[in-house]
């Protein structure tokens, strides 16, 4: 049973996460977990239980911590630094708040709504091309195209462009992992053709606004005040480099998920309108953003314990979501009342897309369970490393046509 009291610093437990081997799914993690709400790292502090989370997510003492990133890793200029260091992400106080009121209504749920029989139809198209094989690669053949194709159509780029989108935001993602410096050109030649398609439908968006949301944001306004045209570009590429790669490695990990519980992937089958639990639930034990990062911005005491102004704290969504306190009955099961995850972090940074992603990746696996019977491993699948931002590389399944 956890034990409610906090740890002198000394007595807290140490997890080595800047190890390549290191999983946040290990035992070690678990143990931490049950003897301490944090854990000391490399890098600062790791938060492992879900009270502590949610209460340190809306923290005032605290910032999004990834600004520093490019910096940590020796880059101080080019394409991404600069635009990374103007994103939505790395703003805080007055600045964020405008950004935020400004960009929210074109992800409220009213304007999701519509695009739900998009998402039928691009799941529906992809299955077509390859259910009469009785197999396929999940992430080549789905999560894929289907990630690209919906950020795509969310920012008003022809589809066609879904291929694109996807390698240019993996290769951009690059300056996230810890090669930031030697994959640069990579990084940088990525980010300006990122612009560059961006750019390629900003004009016309501005000039005849349509449905999409660069439209909306084109035309978002709060009295006088409305996106320049800096601002607009940003937030263009940051969807795009915040959409897709989540998106694909989260619906890859939701189907290794189906893929051990078969008998949920035939209760999703039966009862459709489980379809946005199943999205929570996939999420809850394999989110594919295993922390989320905050910085202090003064020195503060929680829970008994000092924290110092710059102390990193790496807040484990995927700790917390197994969290036997909040989750007593661990299992993944679609049916069961939970409490909420936070694979979308929270706070004033919550991830702006999170009605979209979790209804497009409902509306996946709901017509999926309805048209493939539960699927079946069909090879060795391959994974990225288990911590930071992870997924299925190649996830090989094999079913049967309903
Ligand atoms: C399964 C898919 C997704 C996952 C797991 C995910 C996860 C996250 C997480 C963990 C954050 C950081 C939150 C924090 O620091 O507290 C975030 C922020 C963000 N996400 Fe997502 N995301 C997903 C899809 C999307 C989509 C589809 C879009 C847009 C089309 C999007 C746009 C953003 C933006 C703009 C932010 C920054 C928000 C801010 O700082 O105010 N995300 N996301």
């Amino acid at each position: 049973m956890p034990q409610q009291e906090t740890l002198p610093l000394e007595a807290a437990p140490y997890l080595d996460i800047s190890n390549p081997e290191y999983s946040i799914r290990s035992p070690e993690v678990r143990a931490a977990r049950d003897s301490s709400w944090y854990a000391r790292t490399p890098y600062g502090l790791a938060v492992l239980r879900h009270h502590e989370m949610g209460k340190l997510l809306i923290h005032k003492s605290l910032r999004q911590g990834s600004h520093a990133w490019p910096e940590h890793n020796g880059v101080n200029e080019g394409h991404f630094a600069k635009w990374w260091g103007e994103t939505i992400l790395v703003t805080e106080g007055a600045d964020h708040r405008r950004l935020r009121q400004l960009v929210n209504p074109a992800f409220s749920p009213k304007t999701v709504k519509k695009l739900l029989p998009e998402f039928e139809r691009i799941t529906n198209d992809l299955i077509d091309d390859f259910i009469e094989k009785g197999e396929c690669d999940f992430m080549k053949d789905f999560a894929d195209p289907y990630a690209g194709r919906v950020l795509a159509l969310l920012i008003g780029l022809p589809e066609e462009l879904a291929g694109e989108i996807l390698e240019l935001s993996a290769s951009m993602g690059l300056a996230l992992g810890v090669t930031y410096k030697q994959s640069l050109p990579e990084i940088e030649a990525a980010t300006e053709k990122m612009y560059a398609l961006v750019d390629s439908v900003l004009e016309e968006r501005i000039a005849n606004p349509g449905d999409d949301m660069l439209s909306m944001l084109a035309s978002a306004s709060q009295g006088e005040d409305k996106l320049s045209r800096e601002e607009l570009r940003n937030m263009g590429v940051m969807l795009a480099f915040a959409g897709v790669d989540t998106t694909r490695n989260q619906l890859g990990l939701g189907m290794s998920m189906f893929l051990q519980n078969p008998v949920q992937w035939e209760i999703l089958a039966e009862n459709p309108k489980l379809d946005m639990a199943a999205s929570a639930e996939c999420m809850r034990m394999r989110p594919t953003i295993t922390w989320v990062t905050r910085e202090a911005i003064e020195d503060f005491e929680f829970q008994g314990l000092e924290i110092a102004k710059g102390t990193t704290l790496h807040l484990f969504s995927e700790s917390a979501g197994t969290d036997p306190e909040a989750f007593p009955e661990a299992q993944f099961d679609i049916t069961a009342k939970r409490d909420k995850n936070y694979g979308f972090g929270g706070g004033m940074h919550l991830c702006l897309g999170q009605i979209v992603a979790k209804n497009d990746m409902a509306v996946a696996y709901r017509i999926l369970s309805q048209r493939l019977t539960a699927p079946k491993a069909n090879g060795q699948a391959t994974y990225l490393p288990d911590s930071g931002n992870t997924g299925p590389t190649y996830l090989p399944i094999a079913f049967a046509k309903r």
